[in-house]
């Protein structure tokens, strides 16, 4: 049901409870008070008409009609007053519980999203998920700060308001709250139609958001071939739509207003004219007269905020279900509960798997091949051979359709998913850098490594030389994509990660494609000194970078064509052979 989504969500955030309440008590006093200084016109009217004989004079026992005035007025300061302290109070306590709950969905979304399948990310743009869980999780924070309050208002108005009325002239009452079933099928009506167009609207911003993202992060590509022109123009048709979007909304929304002042119009004349008559004919005192018309506009005019609350709702709705649709993906990729030792050996067995992409792309048909511990492997292979894809389904990115792979001969489907991720270091096609320092970025997974441990495992990476050379060495900022480095440098520094990780199973996939040949070798120098403690699996394209290795797999579409040491392998004259005869 519609209504569900909000609620969920708010409870998800679990906000503390005694707020809510006192938060809606709060409301309900204030709306209360907001309410008795119309009745105090309707009593002041009957201390000067009715002077010795007026209510207060009969009740109190005061007779002069100037005395009664001023307790009138004494009494209407008192009610101005507390009406203040506790729109006061319910204004701070509804936003703060507002911003309460909108931390609480950020984090437990942001959580949620993290930990989600890196399939559900193929499909998505960065865009969208900002617009999430920036805009839409800001939206119900519109709606939280306000909506409830109005609703419990608009609540107390109608019952005291109502009471009142019927108090005072059951007919004139029906006759002045007619209206009332209107406006709410009205409100109800547009409630509907405007669902629809502000779903709309988001899906419009979301787009938006995402085009915008994506051009900023491919800004150097687009300056490069001179598309700036050609973007602006696709920018321009996606700010249209947006626009249009909104206008379409805005129009209904326009419409809203103006259509339940016509109903409001009706019972005010109702009120005017039926209870002049009245009050013609003696049937209902003049004083409560005056008083009723004051009222029937207090009580009426609040209809109309039925809009603001209806369309605040509608957005905070629509925004609910989203956030609520990224709370509730299952995840396919799920933890099994065996632990995986400590001193994991790191042998690993790839068991007749055979995998495709969610896409339909097959990679792998039964591909077996073993990788003994502490040895170091290597795979070769043309572009899109599935060379990372091994590596994405060993670190259980994805699963595979059928097979098994196994660590030190375990189910890696039946190992704690973090345990399986921490027992590898993975230096990977596409480095993120971190924001921070160059130290922060090296011990980035291993936050409580020594600056000493840090170095060395720079000095692994012959990362060393080049951040000395920085303006503060290891203390030197590094910006968003690390921006302001070499590519090389870039991969540098993500290999010393790896290196100060210490895992177990060490994988290079394309790790020093951008580094110079004589880094490169050096690099491989350092890494002999790892290679008793760990299991190594090097992926690249230039060869000499895998020459070294125990057993180098030669993959082709998805299949192992040969597996050999370097040696062995040129002497069969094979793929290998003929790879390594084009590269030297
Ligand atoms: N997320 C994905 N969704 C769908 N298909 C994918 C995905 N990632 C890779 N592929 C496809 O799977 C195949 C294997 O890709 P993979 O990244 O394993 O190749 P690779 O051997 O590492 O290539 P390269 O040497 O260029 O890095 C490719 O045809 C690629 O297009
Ligand atoms: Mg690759």
């Amino acid at each position: 049901m519609a209504t569900n989504a909000l609620v969920t969500l708010v409870r998800y955030a679990s906000p503390h409870k005694g707020k809510i309440v006192f938060a809606s008590l709060c409301s309900i006093f204030n709306k209360i008070y907001d309410i008795v200084p119309e009745i105090l016109i309707g009593i002041s009217i009957d201390v000067i008409v009715n002077q010795q004989h007026s209510i207060i004079a009969k009740t109190i026992g005061i007779l002069d009609p100037f005395k009664q005035l001023y307790i009138v007025g004494a009494v209407t300061a008192v009610f101005w007053i507390f009406e203040s302290i506790f729109e006061y109070l319910y204004s701070i306590t509804w936003r703060g519980l507002a911003q309460e709950i909108q931390s609480n969905v950020r984090i437990k979304t942001y959580a949620t999203l993290q930990s989600l399948d890196l399939q559900y990310f193929e499909n998505k743009t960065t865009g969208t998920l900002l617009n999430t869980l920036q805009d839409d999780i800001h939206q119900l924070e519109q709606f939280l700060s306000q909506g409830p309050n109005e609703i419990i208002q608009l609540i107390v108005n109608i019952v005291v308001m109502g009471y009142i009325f019927f108090y005072l002239s059951p007919t004139l009452a029906f006759f002045t709250l007619l209206p009332i079933p209107f406006v709410i099928m009205i409100a109800y009506y547009f409630q509907h139609r405007l669902a629809d167009l502000y779903e709309a609207v988001r899906q419009a911003a979301a787009n938006l958001a995402s085009h915008i993202t994506y051009r900023l992060q491919g800004i150097s590509t687009i300056k490069s071939y001179t598309t700036e022109f050609y973007e602006i123009e696709r920018l321009r048709v996606e700010s249209a739509r947006y626009q249009e979007a909104n206008c379409r909304a805005n129009r209904v929304n326009a419409q809203y207003i103006p259509t339940v002042r016509m109903a409001i119009m009706v019972g005010f004349i109702m009120a005017l004219v039926l209870g002049g008559t009245y009050a013609l004919q003696g049937i209902i005192p003049i004083n409560w007269y005056a008083a009723l018309v004051f009222l029937t506009q207090r009580f009426l005019w609040p209809f109309t905020t039925l809009t603001t609350i209806t369309d605040m709702y509608e957005r905070a709705l629509a925004c609910a279900k989203r956030i609520l649709g990224i709370l509730h993906t299952p995840n396919e990729i799920r933890s099994g509960s065996e632990p995986l030792d400590a001193k994991v050996t790191g042998a690993i067995g790839v068991h007749n798997v055979s995998f495709a992409y969610a896409n339909g792309m097959h990679v792998f048909n039964n591909l077996s091949l073993e990788i003994p511990a502490k040895k170091t492997v290597a795979f070769v292979g043309s572009t899109g051979s599935g060379k990372s894809t091994i590596i994405k389904l060993l670190l259980r990115f994805y699963d595979s359709i059928s097979g098994s792979i196994t660590v030190d001969n375990k189910d890696i489907k039946d190992l704690q998913l973090n345990d399986l991720r921490s027992a590898i270091g993975l230096v990977s096609q596409d480095v993120y850098i971190v924001e921070g320092t160059i130290a922060d970025n090296i011990a980035y997974g291993t936050f409580d490594a020594s600056r000493d441990a840090i170095v060395q495992a720079a000095k692994m990476a012959q990362a060393h030389n080049f951040i000395m050379q920085l303006p503060n060495g290891y203390d030197t900022r590094v910006e968003e994509h690390g921006k302001t480095l070499s590519g090389g440098q870039r991969q540098r520094l993500s290999i010393a990660r790896a290196i100060l990780k210490k895992s177990p199973i060490l994988i290079f996939d394309e790790a020093t494609s951008a580094v110079d040949n004589e880094t490169e070798a050096a690099i491989q120098q350092s890494l002999l000194a790892l290679k008793p403690y760990h299991t190594i699996i090097i992926i690249a394209h230039r060869l000499s970078t895998v020459r070294n290795a125990d057993i180098i797999f030669v993959l082709d579409k998805g299949e192992i064509v040969e597996s050999d040491n370097h040696e062995n392998l040129i002497k069969r004259h094979g793929a290998y052979a003929h790879l390594w005869s084009t590269q030297f």
